[in-house]
């Protein structure tokens, strides 16, 4: 396991800025770890306290924590709330309807704002047509949006009815929305015509026609179409409504449905080792807590904050870190429409200084692609913009080097905001292991320590926790309130894929390799240990993409892996055997680029290889088992170390390796 491995130690460290240690929420590592302390000592009562202060309760909860049917838990049952009551009502009911909620940041620079009061109408307007097409408490509704006002209006107003939504990123293809639109039985889809990015038109609404028509969507009655470009659609009548017209003459004012605290808030799909992407239900109440709590301690936030997500909706990040956590937390932020290169790549650094963000959270192969940008033209350089209004900086996704770290903090930062590297996962609901910044004393490369109240070990391969300073699987030892709470509609796999039998049946498996430091305690992830590759922070089964490969007619079989990308963090190399013989030239360019095109149609284009090799046959074991650990080597243009004399048919790794010189699709 490469990724268990122990990598070297980093030992710069920062000491957090005095006006943090001061004015934090968490102010010192002694408040850290009185905390940490005080859950140790009553877990149950360190949750319900913040649960019962720091939410809105319709009803008040009666059980904390019930575990009689683990794994599968349950937080604050006998409690009802609703989650946009929390997001919106609190805040017109504190005097804060004037505040602005959303700052919203088109693709071509519009900048169109919102309060608080102006958020919750149109919330209330759209809840009330949703009502009006008969969506229902309990019924899913799919989201196919831009990033957009819309968007996050679309997702608090399913939430204030009690209607489970499911938002699909809108870089997703027609067959992958189809597929998560028949899994969570989807009654209701939101989209837009199209969507804007990089200067760029893109349909939205002709993939959900094409989607819709692909079959097992019966269910859905009505498509509710924001007009975004005003660009050419098909129209399907009796089906199709327009949002605008839908909302016209709802009323501004629509109750808040109270829900049970376990109520299904979100279904968001995402990749896993092996099958089809696993819907990852959330609850209502833990879920809303822990993002309230992390925007509180993870980001400091302060009233007069101007926070900015650079996260799309249709990831996890954009769900805690946009659509709830800031507006539960009642923050002014930034949302932006577009790309981080367009109209150049002074993009962001130009939007923090128009603007005044005060902390910014963005992915580190952003941070990474904006770098070599700026190596080579001067003009984007960070230094040609007044940064002087960030104070925090936050990263999320993927590890972050220390040499990126030390850029960011550095050129972004001005060596006065505290980069904090958040570690958690579309399962965990919000942040798991990330640094104080009023506490921890940062090290690049780090997430440091367990968040407090999250019991967070590194154990071997039968669950035993292993000395720090070496490596093994991240587990979280006790169930916490934003945890995942089943897949939708398989809640054996569930079971199974995060709670498995070896290691004892009731640790949380992150999927992450981890290693703590012989002296600080201090946690690095070392990747996932599994097959699943993140790419440019985006999350991708190596199984899907070879599904989606052999899918094609002239494919026999396909073999996925990651190899290291200076930009993207990993990037795709696709093995393949075709039916027919091994291709060259401009024959074997052209294949590429079509089975290229072909991942992504089936699943999108995020997921398209950036090589493709071809070759007679995989490399095999005796049983059959794919060498993937060789196929790494090959695609990294390492010499073959390991020992092939169990292969079947060695002559191919010359092969798998000449492909890649001669028909490489690298840069394309
Ligand atoms: C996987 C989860 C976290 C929300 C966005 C991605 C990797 C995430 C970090 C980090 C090292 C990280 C892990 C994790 N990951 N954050 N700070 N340092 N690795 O959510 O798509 O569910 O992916 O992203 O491998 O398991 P996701």
């Amino acid at each position: 396991m490469s990724s268990m491995e122990s990598k070297i130690p980093e030992h710069r460290a920062f000491h957090p800025p005095a006006s943090f240690a001061r004015n934090a929420e968490v102010a010192g590592m002694d408040a850290y770890h009185a905390l940490c302390n005080e859950a140790e000592r009553d877990y149950e009562g360190f949750w319900s306290r913040r649960a019962r202060d720091l939410l809105h309760w319709s009803k008040p909860f009666t059980t904390v924590l019930d575990e009689s049917d683990a794994p599968f838990c349950r937080w604050f049952d006998g409690g009802t709330l609703n989650a946009s009551y929390n997001c919106l009502d609190r805040h017109l009911k504190n005097g804060n309807a004037q505040k602005v909620a959303l700052i919203f940041e088109a693709d071509d620079g519009a900048v169109t704002q919102i309060t608080y009061g102006e958020l919750h109408a149109r919330v209330c307007q759209l809840a009330n047509g949703l009502k009006e097409l008969g969506v229902r408490l309990g019924d899913r509704v799919v989201i196919y949006m831009p990033m957009s006002i819309e968007g996050i209006v679309a997702m608090q107003a399913c939430a204030r009815i009690g209607a489970t939504h499911s938002v699909v990123f809108g870089g997703f293809s027609a067959k992958s929305l189809q597929e998560r639109v028949v899994d969570v039985g989807a009654v209701a889809l939101i989209t837009a015509d199209q969507q804007v990015r990089g200067g760029k038109n893109l349909p939205l609404k002709a993939i959900v026609d094409e989607a819709l028509a692909m079959g097992g969507c019966a269910a859905v009655r009505a498509v509710v179409v924001y007009r975004r470009t005003g660009g050419q659609i098909e129209w399907v009548e009796g089906r199709d409504r327009w949002m605008s017209e839908l909302v016209a003459n709802q009323p501004q004012s629509c109750d808040a449905e109270p829900v049970d605290a376990e109520h299904p808030l979100f279904v968001l799909y995402t990749s896993g080792s092996t099958g089809k992407p696993k819907g990852v239900q959330h609850c209502t109440a833990g879920y809303l807590l822990w993002a309230l709590m992390t925007m509180q301690w993870t980001f400091d936030l302060k009233p007069d904050d101007l926070f900015w997500c650079t996260a799309d909706i249709g990831w996890v990040t954009g769900h805690t870190y946009i659509a709830y956590g800031p507006l539960i937390a009642g923050a002014t932020q930034v949302v932006f429409e577009g790309v981080p290169s367009y109209p150049d790549s002074g993009r962001f650094w130009d939007m923090i200084a128009r603007h005044k963000v005060s902390i910014f959270y963005t992915a580190p192969t952003a941070i990474r692609a904006l770098i070599k940008a700026a190596e080579t033209n001067a003009d984007i350089h960070p230094k040609q913009y007044d940064l002087s209004s960030l104070r925090l900086l936050g990263t999320v996704g993927e590890p972050i080097n220390p040499e990126v770290w030390m850029w960011y903090h550095r050129n972004i930062g001005g060596e006065r905001c505290p980069v904090i590297d958040t570690f958690w996962q579309t399962e965990t609901g919000g942040h798991l292991i990330a640094p104080l910044p009023g506490a921890t004393d940062l090290v690049p490369g780090s997430c440091t320590l367990p968040l407090p109240g999250i019991q967070a070990a590194i154990v071997d391969e039968s669950g035993v926790e292993v000395p720090n300073g070496q490596g093994g699987l991240l587990v979280v030892k006790r169930p916490w309130p934003s945890m995942i709470r089943t897949i939708w509609g398989d809640p054996e796999r569930f079971r199974s894929a995060y709670f498995p039998a070896e290691l004892g049946g009731n640790l949380y498996l992150a999927g992450d390799g981890a290693i703590r430091d012989e002296f600080t305690g201090y946690f690095t992830i070392t990747g996932r240990i599994d097959d699943v590759l993140n790419v440019s922070g985006h999350r991708m089964g190596t199984m899907e993409i070879e599904s989606a490969l052999v899918a094609h007619p002239l494919v026999a079989e396909a073999a996925v892996v990651g190899r290291p990308d200076d930009v993207t963090g990993e990037a795709i190399s696709a093995f393949v055997v075709l039916k027919r013989s091994l291709p060259s030239g401009d024959e074997a360019l052209q294949l590429i680029s079509e089975l290229r095109n072909w991942v992504g149609s089936e699943i999108g284009p995020i997921a398209k290889p950036k090589e493709v090799r071809f070759g007679e046959s995989l490399p095999k074991t005796r049983s059959g088992k794919i060498m993937r650990r060789l196929l790494r080597s090959i695609a990294n243009g390492e010499e073959v170390k390991q020992d092939t004399s169990t292969l079947e048919n060695p002559a191919i790794l010359e092969q798998f390796s000449a492909s890649g010189d001669s028909t490489s699709s690298r840069g394309v």
